[in-house]
């Protein structure tokens, strides 16, 4: 089976290169043969390959940037994924979009969203991943063709992520302030990376289409919880470990504190159920899943790779 993933060199692509199962030939995509602000080579790329699959991680994921970057925001993430829906439905193949849990606003929210909520961004980054959305659900309509599978801050020990960041500023600052009024689920690019792979290895997709609405899945780690929280675990597992050296004290600050051009949900969790249902599959709690990922980072430690957020 052939699968291109676009944005391959970004943390969940990564991931699923690390765990790709035996009979799947990957096509990886990358900024450098694949520029998804120039849909037509794009295009071109997917016409010559036809892969059975696309997984679409590319994306313009710099929440505060695309507030003032709205265009290459909505060119990544709108009109590149909803030009390769069009392209893959005509070739006969399957597309998995990557969407995330910004498409909800999270206001005067307490319990997880439901996949067949309404879609309600606050800023330019969840309205571009809600728009492709949107495009994908009716290109997709009537077929078997097209699962969306929304996600929340992942994390893992590459890239560009909350857990590295945090572990970067161990070794510079003596105090660290984390918002505590906003929680989520931190989900472990591993974990997500088995399920896309459970998801494309699924015998009959009758059943998602059957089982929810117009093909859209929810993901995450088990469990909910604030930024502050995630950097405590991050800050306690990581002195156990051995991973920090150093004390460094972790302080509970209000959204309202902290500038950031951007708007973010207050309560953002995702209702996995059906996926795991569906999947028969379970997520483990996001504790267990951070250690893992710290463990992970404290075996690649010897050469720092891991520890630097800016190289990828
Ligand atoms: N990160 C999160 O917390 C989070 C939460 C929920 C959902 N998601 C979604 O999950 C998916 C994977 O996220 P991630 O964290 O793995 O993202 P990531 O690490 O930022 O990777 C995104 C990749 O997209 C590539 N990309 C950006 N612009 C491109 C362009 N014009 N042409 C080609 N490639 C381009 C980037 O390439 P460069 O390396 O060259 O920039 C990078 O490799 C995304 O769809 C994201 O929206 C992420």
């Amino acid at each position: 089976m052939k699968v291109l993933i676009t944005g391959s060199k970004g943390q969940l692509g990564r991931a699923l290169i690390k765990l790709k199962p035996k009979n799947i030939k990957i096509y990886a995509m990358e900024r450098t043969n694949f520029d998804m602000l120039d849909i037509p080579s794009c295009l071109k790329v997917i016409k010559s390959i036809k892969p059975d699959w696309i997984i679409n991680c590319g994306a313009y994921t710099n929440v505060d940037l695309a507030e003032s970057q709205e265009e290459a925001a909505m060119n990544v993430n709108f009109h590149a994924p909803k030009a390769f829906a069009q392209e893959i439905k005509k070739l006969g193949g399957r597309f998995l979009q990557i969407s995330t849990d910004y498409v909800f606003s999270g206001l005067n929210r307490n319990k997880p969203y439901s996949t067949s909520e309404k879609r309600s961004p606050l800023g330019i980054y969840g309205l571009s991943k809600a728009n492709a959305e949107e495009a994908i659900e009716n290109i997709f309509e009537g077929t078997n063709q097209g699962i969306i599978l929304r996600t929340s801050w992942l994390m893992g020990p590459f890239g560009n992520n909350f857990l590295l960041t945090i572990l970067n500023l161990h070794l510079k600052k003596k105090e660290i302030k984390v918002v505590n009024d906003q929680i989520g689920s931190p989900t472990s690019v591993f974990s997500l990376a088995e399920v896309c792979w459970k998801i494309i290895k699924i015998k009959d997709y009758s059943i998602i289409k059957n089982k929810t609405k117009n093909g859209i899945l929810h993901w995450h780690d088990d469990g909910e919880a604030s930024w502050y929280e995630v950097a405590k675990i991050i800050s306690n597992v990581g002195q156990k470990i051995g991973l920090i050296n150093n004390r460094t004290e972790i302080i509970p600050i209000k959204t309202s504190d902290f500038t950031s051009s951007a708007k973010r949900p207050f309560y953002s969790v995702l209702e996995c159920n059906s996926t795991k249902s569906l999947l028969n599959h379970e997520n483990m709690n996001w504790k267990y899943e951070l250690e893992r990922n710290l463990e992970q980072i404290y075996l690649n430690k010897s050469n720092r790779y891991s520890f630097n957020p800016k190289h990828k």
